[in-house]
């Protein structure tokens, strides 16, 4: 195990414009490495997208931004002296799909890479070299607004909560899945200066365990009592008591409050309503999908069987013939939400009115 630095110091996805290379945390490593990856190809960006290196909506955005700004760059050196814009848009087109097409659910993707789309559009006038800089300045403004989204978001969300409180939280909605302080951890970081002393439980999150593996570590290096429970835990801890909130992240949120988080995130939202206990979904605008009348239409990513039957394990945990159903997410119903955090306030039911005034600076 590296020795523990707060979690709030890495950076889990930058550019390396010199080099023309993105420089990635390999979140599929840790908690045991803290291992860097160097990528300087579109195929080496999908991979660490679809494989999970660099995961959570916001992350996944960020690192597409770079990703098809760096295609951007390339795609513009291959071009011979004097080609403009009609020879570039096509192959930059082509770029953008194949990044797309790594991962579904989160929103956050398609938003990224339209944002960059747009911004060529935009810029199709000038010398394609300061398009390609102004593509640049895109994509690593994404990066520098989810930062100030995710701080937004974070006291937002410290209004809902007191000292004490226990939290439980569900999959990974932390710093390594954004630019900084995550989504739904933000709270639980500001909280933790201004000597909240918040007591956090922790899903591990089957299959792939981004709460026992990522969650855990990035509040245990920042000195915030976290406490991993499995999965099907969650009603016991609720039950004695000791949850006061359950905060979640989200990839794509619909127009109606309906929104998809990582497997399982449903169920606790059926036993937070149970227990009487609130349940806040904090989303930065560039997860909310307006274009998604309710949950229906969310794509819902289904991932390889084997990530529930061998990934994590030295022997295989069930018959190696036995069929198995892996969908990546799952859809919460807005009347299980009690309030929605953007960086721009905090939305209550009915969504559907709520949630488009969010969707600018008040
Ligand atoms: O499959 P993952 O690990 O990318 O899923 C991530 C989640 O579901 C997170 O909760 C969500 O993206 C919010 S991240 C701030």
């Amino acid at each position: 195990m590296p020795p523990l630095e707060s979690a709030l110091a890495i950076e889990s996805v930058r550019l390396d414009d010199a080099n023309s290379a993105i420089i990635l945390l390999d979140q599929t490593l840790i908690p045991v490495e803290t291992k860097y990856l160097t990528l300087t190809t579109q195929e080496q960006v999908w991979e660490a997208i679809y494989e999970l290196r660099v995961r959570g909506a916001p992350a996944i955005g960020i690192a597409a931004g770079f990703g098809l700004y760096l295609a951007a760059k390339n795609i513009a050196a291959g071009l011979s002296a004097g080609a403009g814009f009609d020879a570039f848009y096509p192959l930059f087109v082509k770029a953008k799909e194949y990044l797309a097409s790594s991962r579904p659910t989160a929103v956050n993707l398609f938003w990224a890479l339209d944002r960059l789309d747009a911004c060529a559009k935009q810029n199709a006038h000038l010398p394609l070299a300061d398009m390609i800089s102004a593509l640049r300045a895109e994509a690593v403004a994404i990066k520098d607004e989810d930062e100030q989204m995710c701080k937004s978001m974070g006291e937002y969300g410290l209004t809902l909560l007191k000292p004490g409180m226990g939290l439980l939280t569900h999959c990974n909605p932390g710093t390594l899945a954004t630019a900084r302080y995550g989504t739904a951890t933000a709270p639980m970081y500001l909280g933790q200066e201004r000597g909240y002393d918040f007591k956090v439980f922790a899903d591990e999150t089957r299959p792939l365990l981004q709460g026992g593996r990522l969650t855990t570590f990035e509040l245990q290096s920042a000195g915030i009592d976290v406490t991993v429970i499995c999965d099907n835990m969650a009603s016991i801890v609720m039950k004695n008591g000791w949850v006061h909130a359950a905060l979640v992240g989200c990839d794509r949120v619909a127009a109606n409050g309906d929104f998809a988080n990582k497997i399982g995130t449903s169920g606790v939202a059926i036993l937070a309503k149970h227990y009487n206990i609130p349940f806040y979904v904090f989303a930065p605008t560039s997860t909310i999908d307006l274009n998604c009348a309710t949950g229906d239409d969310i794509h819902i990513e289904l991932r390889n069987p084997d990530e529930i039957k061998t990934k994590w394990y030295a022997r295989p945990m069930v018959p190696q013939d036995v069929k198995a159903y892996n969908p990546a997410f799952d859809v919460t119903d807005h009347s299980l939400v009690t309030a929605i955090v953007t960086e721009n306030g905090i939305a209550y039911p009915p969504f559907s009115e709520s949630l488009p005034r969010m969707m600018s600076p008040k």
